[in-house]
């Protein structure tokens, strides 16, 4: 039986101060919680900087039915610096910079271990378990890691630490670039690529030397700010909402046949514009599916058999990434090669943490991200 370090009720010794979902539905009450409480296997990490999703408050009032037990303190992913450290750590030290990765995996299955998102969701019963253990997310002042979820991030410009958050919005969509195994030169369609993880894995796939990037999305306004920013390798295309009209426009637009798609719509676009650009990937090429069809219901996603088959096309799910791409994303970040001054970075103060929250839903822009600075 896990023991559950969930209870943020102050009883005796140090405290500190977080943000807590005290309830689905309730503001976040910004209050004295006990300290963690170190064992083997992690860090204690001072939070410098932890994001605030645009839909965090979906998540908040509970419409986006996450697997979040309250109470406790949100937040997926942060930045900071090492406080203290377990006994097994052999390379961190106190003080170093860390990139906080929110994606806790059990340690008692290496095939297929249970994952709970930390301060945000979990898979499945298995994740809900791990959650009573490592669930208390980023919005205070300290959070608890296990040791391979602090990343070194080398030493950074303090005053910049929210804007190296932002590694934990394109870590999503570098994952499922990974996950497409996508090549330097090669022609990525990223589609939902105006929304916040979308738009990010336009520039990751940049970064990672695609030769071309197809751009779909409704907003003419937005196309524009996106082959602004990145010039001739990024291509957009107008969708109209008829799934063959924007199948043939997105062929269209592409220099050549298009190697990879990447899905990062949202649940409430439905299974139509997911299976047109879908549809669009080349003859063995390959598709990853990382949105949110069907997370809330409503019909699923339909691929033609006959035309998986005839074009040796790969389908593929992807939820987060594996370990190593923090690493690596990281250094395509540090290199240059993902220019993360693209970000607009909005700061709040642990205390204004609901305002937070309603500034990143009502400025849910491409390529602007608010983040808490406790
Ligand atoms: N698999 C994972 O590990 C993982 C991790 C994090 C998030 N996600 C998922 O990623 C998805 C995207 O999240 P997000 O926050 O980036 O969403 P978002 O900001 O709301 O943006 C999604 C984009 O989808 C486009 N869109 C919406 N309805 C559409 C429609 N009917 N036809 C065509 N385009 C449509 C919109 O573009 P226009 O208005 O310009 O058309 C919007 O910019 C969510 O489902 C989330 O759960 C997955």
């Amino acid at each position: 039986m896990m023991v559950s370090r969930l209870d943020i009720n102050v009883k005796d010794g140090t405290t500190m101060k977080a943000a807590v979902l005290e309830a689905f539905g309730a503001p976040l009450s910004v209050r004295a919680v006990p300290d963690p409480q170190l064992g083997t296997g992690e860090v204690l990490v001072d939070v410098a900087a932890g994001g605030v999703l645009p839909y965090a408050a979906e998540v908040f009032n509970g419409q986006r039915r996450y697997l979040l037990r309250p109470p406790v303190i949100p937040g997926p992913g942060a930045v900071g610096r090492v406080r203290a450290l377990g006994p097994d750590a052999t390379r961190l030290a106190p003080g170093d910079w860390v990139l906080c990765d929110p994606t806790i995996r059990s340690r008692d299955d290496a095939l297929a271990p249970d994952v709970t998102l930390q301060g945000w969701t979990a898979r499945g019963q298995g994740g809900l378990r791990l959650q009573t253990y490592l669930g208390h997310g980023s919005f205070a002042e300290q959070v608890l890691v296990p040791t391979e979820n602090a990343i070194p991030l080398g030493p950074i410009d303090p005053t910049e630490a929210g804007r190296w958050t932002v590694l934990n919005v394109c870590l999503v969509p570098y994952g499922g670039l990974l996950a497409a195994n996508l090549g330097a030169g090669e022609t990525a369609l990223i589609s939902g690529s105006t929304g916040t993880f979308g738009s990010a894995g336009v520039a990751v796939a940049l970064a990672m030397g695609a030769a071309c990037v197809i751009a779909p999305g409704r907003n003419q306004e937005v196309l524009a700010d996106l082959r602004h920013r990145f010039g001739s390798r990024v291509r957009t295309v107008q969708l109209c909402g008829d799934e063959d009209t924007d199948r043939e426009s997105m062929k269209r637009v592409a220099p050549g046949p298009i190697d990879v798609v990447l899905d990062l719509l949202p649940p409430s676009a439905g299974p139509t514009p997911v299976r047109a650009a879908a549809m669009t990937v080349r003859e063995y090429g390959r598709v990853v599916l990382m949105g949110g069809v069907g997370l809330l219901g409503g019909d699923d996603l339909a691929l033609p058999y006959p035309w998986l088959m005839r074009n040796s096309v790969t389908i593929r799910g992807q939820w987060m990434y594996p370990r190593h791409a923090n690493t690596r994303l990281i250094e395509l970040a540090r290199s240059g090669l993902l220019d993360l001054q693209q970000f607009d970075i909005t700061e709040f103060a642990l205390d204004d943490a609901n305002k937070a929250v309603t500034h990143a839903a009502n400025d849910a822009r491409r390529f602007s991200f608010t983040v808490i600075r406790p």
